[in-house]
């Protein structure tokens, strides 16, 4: 088994293998990041163990969850515009969710809550199935070459596992600037079945900040994909 890869046995999901899709970072988080971390994430935490929305957001709201949000544009955006909606994002980079942290501290945002890990476990461990309205991927690590294409994170070993967690006819919206992946997710879907796909529609909500504005600038096209729990 190489470097990076285990075997999920989960009675909560799929027991399928896991891949990291994320390169492993090194290097010091900068005291702004631990401060950060330490001054705003307790109250954006998650208790630990199976997700209980009532408890973590204090409400009964359509639960949307975020994969990969990075310094939280669009999780921020997304809580704003949806008031009546409760978004938790995931992601391992400490650096960008305490950016999300501060930021999402400025704007208010009571709907947002944040947990740090792979989003792989958040899912398969830690969210009832059928519970969740939406689940959003932006901008995901693309890994370009064909011989890392298995970290990418569309696979359908997490097709079926977001599959499971939403309720029926909940979405997966997923956007990318790279044409390789645009292909490759439209393939999965395909291959997985139970979606019906539609590809081209940008929400109006999504800043174009972050990875976008990046690949914008580059002249990238971007691709939106939006794909319902048939
Ligand atoms: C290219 S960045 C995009 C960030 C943000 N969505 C944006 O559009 O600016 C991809 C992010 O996904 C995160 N990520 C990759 N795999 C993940 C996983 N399995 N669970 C949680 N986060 C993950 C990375 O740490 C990184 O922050």
């Amino acid at each position: 088994m190489a470097h990076g890869e285990m075997t999920v046995h989960g009675t909560a999901g799929p027991a399928r293998e896991w891949i990291r899709s994320y390169a492993a970072r090194r290097g010091r988080r900068s005291a702004l990041t631990l401060e950060r971390m330490e001054r705003f994430l307790p109250e954006r935490a998650i208790p630990e163990g199976p997700l209980d929305p009532v408890q973590a957001f204090g409400r009964s709201a359509p639960l949307v969850i975020e994969i990969g949000c990075g310094h939280g544009a669009a999780a921020i955006a997304y809580c704003r515009t949806h008031p009546d909606h409760d978004l938790l994002a995931v992601d391992v980079h400490t650096p960008g969710v305490a950016r999300m942290l501060a930021a999402a501290d400025e704007a208010g945002v009571p709907n947002l809550r944040v947990t740090m890990g792979d989003a792989v476990f958040l899912l398969r461990d830690r969210i009832a199935p059928g519970s969740v309205h939406a689940v959003h991927l932006f901008f995901p690590d693309p890994w370009p070459k064909e011989r890392h294409a298995k970290r990418r994170f569309v696979s359908p070993f997490t097709l079926e596992l977001i599959a499971s967690r939403l309720e029926p006819g909940g979405a997966f919206l997923v956007a990318t600037d790279q044409e390789h992946y645009f292909a490759h997710t439209l393939e999965a879907l395909r291959e997985h079945g139970g979606w019906d796909v539609v590809v081209g529609e940008r929400p109006s909500w999504r800043p174009t900040a972050g990875f976008e504005a990046k690949g914008m600038r580059a002249g990238r096209a971007i691709h939106e994909i939006r794909a319902v729990r048939a």
